[in-house]
């Protein structure tokens, strides 16, 4: 038994938690924010001037790898890039399903080198990387799923590369509607709890208030069994959660959503990553998965 199965959840007297959920082994790729500040406003997390603890991030970040291995998931680290103080937030370097990689362009200027030295990287170690065509932001705004990609836009990802990933990617993808700039990339809004390729359906959790109706229909639709998030809860960025189908790594600051993960039968792992949010980013933010 590890730390993370304390006994609490082993022998719950509790009958009202669902039964646990089963984890599935995982791929991430991360860098460390060795270059790591805040040196400009992309999102309205970000405000220049304010003071940064590079090695206070370096240590959490360190956590965060480290809470992975322990769980059985690999990470692989690539080299991080001088000048590009966001290239920490992994998921935005790419999106990979399988054999297909579509590659990143990024909305702004400041993180646009950050788009080929992930292809780079990704193209080295045997991935097919599609370099695109369309403004996207990786898996900042495309969530995978087993049966489809969930996709954001609004903000960073333009709708035009919904469908160029739907045709690098081959699967289904269903846009989605982003109205809220805190919430500026769909992995701040939606957490993927279960992508649905085990035995249990796909289990998801969002926070209404960052979708457009018509998106909020649709997520409905899909997902009626949904978990919803509070306010609170999701400005903690607690929906930048990472999950293994079991164990679901969040900002410890989302002890709102926590509980209601234990409940539904998940591990909730709680971290602080409370220098990284400066820059508007947490735990999924740090990390790409290479979706298999
Ligand atoms: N400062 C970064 C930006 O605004 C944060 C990126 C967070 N990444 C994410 N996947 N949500 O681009």
């Amino acid at each position: 038994m590890t730390l993370l199965d304390s006994p609490s959840y082993v022998v719950s007297p509790d009958t009202s938690r669902a039964p646990l959920r089963t984890a599935r082994t995982r791929s991430y790729a991360m860098c460390a924010p060795e270059h790591f500040a805040v040196e400009y406003a992309i999102n309205p997390w970000m405000h220049p001037g304010i003071a940064v603890d590079r090695d206070r991030a370096l240590e959490q970040w360190a956590t965060l790898v480290q809470t992975y291995r322990t769980l059985g998931h690999r990470v692989d680290v690539a080299p991080a890039l001088p000048g590009q103080p966001d290239m920490v937030f992994a998921a935005n370097g790419a999106t990979t399903v399988g054999d297909r990689t579509y590659g990143a362009m990024f909305r702004h200027e400041e993180r646009r080198a950050e788009a080929g030295a992930w292809a780079e990287w990704l193209t080295e170690r045997g991935h097919d990387v599609t370099r695109p065509v369309q403004t996207n932001e990786g898996e900042g705004d495309f969530l995978v799923l087993g049966s489809m990609v969930l996709a954001g836009t609004g903000f960073r990802t333009s709708i035009a590369a919904h469908v160029e990933a739907q045709q690098v990617l081959d699967r289904p993808v269903v846009s989605l509607e982003l109205v809220d700039p805190r919430f500026y990339h769909l992995d701040t809004a939606l957490a993927v709890l279960d992508d649905g390729n085990g035995e249990a359906p796909a289990d998801v959790a969002y926070v209404r208030r960052a979708f457009s109706r018509h998106s909020l229909r649709t997520l409905r639709q899909l997902f009626p069994d949904a978990l919803e998030v509070d306010e609170a809860d999701a400005l903690a960025l607690g929906l930048n959660a990472v999950s293994d189908g079991r164990h679901v790594v969040l900002p410890v600051q989302a002890r709102g959503l926590a509980e209601q993960l234990d409940t539904r039968g998940y591990v909730p792992v709680p971290l602080d990553v409370s220098e990284l949010l400066k820059a508007g980013g947490s735990v999924k933010c740090c990390t790409m998965e290479l979706h298999a």
